[in-house]
């Protein structure tokens, strides 16, 4: 394995949303055995490592996100010994391998949540918090007469960090998983551990649609700071250069800036772009904002276009055919960005967001919420592997979630060695992409986003006109059409000769 230093600052990790990765045992769930079958594609694809989402024995009432016990593998996607497996060849193949550790809440069928109450936040009348998947943050638990908390599903109680046994177990179970080789963690709701010891009501009224935590202020309480202290030196500890990855869920990044300072998270979740137009000015603002206030700590902002919470990139941008030739200009784009880039599981493949039927559809924030949100599964549906096979090469079974029958055209199988498809594109882009070094924006013309890495220039035109490419060798375009111009909503890099 390569061991540069601080090899995460500039590295490209996928993420695998392992339920609908590769199905090896035909159940229609993606496991571990299917990842590591799948582990030179991903190889041959040039990403640095890989994000798994929980894969822990959990009832699934968030798909994983409510997790039963720490420290084994759900029977539906494995065991140790194929996670095991799965981390020595994904170290052979020099791919970082991270897991995601979910310490702000446990599924009610942990068995703290039973045996060991006191490691929750009780209290005799709720508060006005609401739930981020909809209705009141408290349930009333009839054998204690008390109520619980849970800033997720009822089924996901929150954990007391006030209590030290808490933190106690959380280091255990951290060593556990740094101890069987994995190169760091993706902290879920990293923001939220520590709540405001009295639990005083919030200010209304709550925005209902916000996925961001910036109006919470019963959270990002000072005590968890010294908490990730403690867990970077923990993680430093360990050879390897190991990452502690926070999903700290502000939009303002000036927020996310205070868990990144050098002796705290190696790296938090800037998800600005996520939630950005296609709009030039706003884009670049965007960019700017986030190094600015990253920057001042001393940190580097990691780019994000795509993830399991939220609708796939191209249906963001318009759907259709200007969705999907945004979509493939803003890799470009992403690609070109100094810091770490996280891809999600079939954005290589340009996926549109999967139109569902309500009865096919699992994920509780649809259910809870009667469709006032639309729901997480269309962004989630399996990765189709091969055109023309059964479940598209995910699955000889079932697919927990149906894949769109006219999903052929953008398979693995299809796309592989097809010249001008995103597939290439991504595989270019990743094989050609800049590292280290500063951004320097250049003059363009209205609606252009030109940019310089080092030698190569990253041109993107979000206007409705075509423009000349700046200056340079023409080394990658989002689109064939992009010759001499470059046409709306495409992209092109270029390298420029010596000065
Ligand atoms: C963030 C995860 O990405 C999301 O899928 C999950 O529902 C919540 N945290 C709660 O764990």
């Amino acid at each position: 394995m390569a061991e540069s230093k601080q090899w995460w600052r500039d590295a490209v990790l996928y993420e695998i949303y392992v339920r609908s990765f590769a199905d090896s045992d035909g159940d229609g769930l993606g496991d571990l055995q299917g990842i590591r079958s799948r582990l030179p594609y991903l190889r041959g694809l040039g990403v640095d490592g890989l994000w798994l989402t929980p894969f822990y024995p959990s009832p699934g009432h968030d798909h994983g996100y409510d997790v039963a016990d720490y420290v084994d593998v759900d029977p539906r996607f494995g065991t140790l010994t194929d996670f095991d497996a799965l981390v020595a060849d994904a170290h052979a193949l020099g791919l970082r391998l991270i897991v995601d550790i979910v310490p702000n809440h446990t599924s009610n069928e942990h068995a703290w949540f039973r045996e060991r109450r006191d490691l929750y936040v009780w209290r005799d009348e709720p508060n006005n918090w609401p739930s981020t998947f909809g209705g009141p943050a408290w349930t009333f638990d009839e054998e204690r007469g008390r109520w619980y908390l849970h800033l997720f599903a009822p089924e996901q109680p929150d954990l007391d960090w006030h209590n030290p046994e808490v933190p106690a177990e959380f280091e255990a179970i951290l060593r556990f998983w740094l101890d069987r080789g994995v190169d760091g963690f993706r902290i879920d709701v990293a923001h939220a551990l520590y709540k405001d010891a009295e639990l005083r009501d919030e200010v209304e009224p709550f925005p209902v649609t916000a996925f961001s935590s910036d109006w919470r202020a019963g959270i990002d309480r000072p005590e968890v700071h010294p908490l990730y202290r403690g867990w970077r030196r923990l993680v430093d500890s360990y050879p390897g250069e190991r990452v502690l990855v926070g999903e700290v869920v502000f939009s303002d990044p000036a927020r996310v800036a205070p868990y990144v300072r050098p002796d705290e998270l190696h790296l938090a979740f800037n998800f600005t772009l996520l939630f950005e137009v296609w709009d030039a000015e706003r884009l670049r603002a965007t960019i700017n904002g986030s190094r600015a206030a990253l920057g001042d700590v001393g940190a580097t902002p990691t780019w994000v276009l795509e993830n399991h919470d939220v609708t796939r990139l191209p249906t963001r941008y318009a759907g259709g055919e200007p969705g999907r030739r945004r979509a493939r200009a803003a890799a470009l784009l992403l690609l070109a960005l100094p810091g770490p880039v996280f891809l999600y599981q079939g954005q290589e493949l340009g996926l549109e967001e999967a139109e569902l039927d309500d009865e096919d559809r699992q994920d509780p924030i649809f259910f809870r919420t009667h469709g006032a949100r639309t729901g997480r599964d269309g962004c989630r549906v399996p990765v189709p592997w091969t055109d023309g096979a059964p479940g598209f090469g995910f699955t000889t079974g079932s697919p927990w979630l149906p894949l769109p029958a006219d999903w052929g055209g953008v398979a693995v199988s299809a796309q592989s060695g097809a010249a001008g498809s995103t597939l290439e594109l991504y595989r270019r882009a990743l094989a050609l992409r800049p590292r280290g070094g500063g951004l320097a924006w250049r003059d363009g013309p209205p609606g252009s986003l030109v940019l310089a890495r080092g030698d190569l220039t990253c041109a993107v035109n979000v206007s409705g006109e075509p423009f000349p490419l700046p200056p340079g060798e023409l080394v990658l375009a989002s689109d064939p059409s992009v010759q001499d111009n470059l046409a709306p909503d495409t992209a092109a890099w270029l390298r420029r000769g010596a000065a």
